[in-house]
């Protein structure tokens, strides 16, 4: 692999560990201004120093996110459809690769969506964008998104929409977890992170999921709602790491959440400024 290439993927997914915190903060792209997320610097600035990557837009990169940071950017490319159209699925590359290198980010994302009217053209969008991440040395992930239909959340879907990512050439793929994801991680042969979906009910459910994705395979999360719609987003994401990178069981996790729920966030500091 390129220099830059595999220098940008460690800054994410640690050596240390082999493992990655990726927190999702990009749902405004299609979304808008998501519950929790409405003022995306506010809600984003005490959780940074917990994360191993921020995903995000350009626009929020710039608007809501000090350049003085040093959380690895991942950076949304993909849109170009919003909440209220019924098919999510037809999208096109809304950012260029030179903006991505301008903004010094670790690597970019884009969705596909298999089986979907639009299978092709996100599929295709992917390809370019793997041209291009290599002739620039940028990590690629490809999010195996579902759009609407959340039951395609299964690993017959989602081994299959993996595999294609994976033979395209992304360098990650995003997904969600599922029963029997053994299968879908088996079957993708670059490392596999996993997203939360909508709020679960309890921590424990959260923790559960983590637990058993990173026990299955996956190397991390790239995790939003689960971590910022819960009324202790630091205490989260604290014991979320403690399952990621410390090898911490659901039920340390959940004494990790419970030591820090209620306390207020350290003041988040840059470079330890
Ligand atoms: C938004 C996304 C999100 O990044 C992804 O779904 C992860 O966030 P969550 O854990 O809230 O599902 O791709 O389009």
């Amino acid at each position: 692999m390129d220099w830059g290439m595999s220098n940008r993927l460690s800054r994410m997914i640690k050596p240390k560990t082999g493992r990655s915190v990726m927190l999702a903060a990009d749902h405004g792209y299609f979304m808008g201004p998501t519950r929790r997320l409405e003022n995306p610097r506010k809600m984003l600035e005490p959780l940074l120093p917990y994360a191993d990557t921020v995903a995000v837009t350009r626009g929020i990169l710039r608007t809501s996110i000090d350049p003085r940071w040093d959380t690895p950017i991942l950076l949304r490319v993909s849109g170009g459809a919003s909440i209220l159209k019924e098919d999510l699925s037809d999208e096109e590359i809304t950012t260029s690769m030179k903006e991505a290198v301008r903004l010094n980010v670790s690597a970019v994302a884009i969705s596909i969506f298999v089986g979907t009217n639009h299978e092709k053209q996100s599929l295709i969008n992917l390809s370019k964008l793997v041209n291009e991440g290599e002739e620039n040395g940028m990590p690629v992930m490809a999010i195996t998104a579902v759009g609407k239909e959340l039951e395609k959340r299964d690993a017959k879907y989602l081994s299959l929409s993996c595999r294609l990512a994976a033979e395209i050439g992304a360098h990650v793929v995003k997904t969600y977890y599922c029963e029997n994801f053994r299968k879908v991680a088996d079957g993708t042969p670059v490392p596999l992170v996993v997203a939360g979906g909508p709020k679960l009910d309890t921590e424990l459910d959260v923790f559960n999921l983590v637990y058993n994705a990173l026990q299955e395979g996956a190397v991390g999360v790239d995790m939003g709602r689960n971590i910022w719609q819960n009324d202790n987003p630091v205490a989260m994401i604290k014991a979320i790491r403690s399952i990621v990178h410390e090898k911490a069981t659901v039920k340390e996790a959940q004494d990790v959440f419970l030591e820090n729920k209620g306390k207020s966030a350290e003041k988040a500091t840059i470079h330890g400024a």
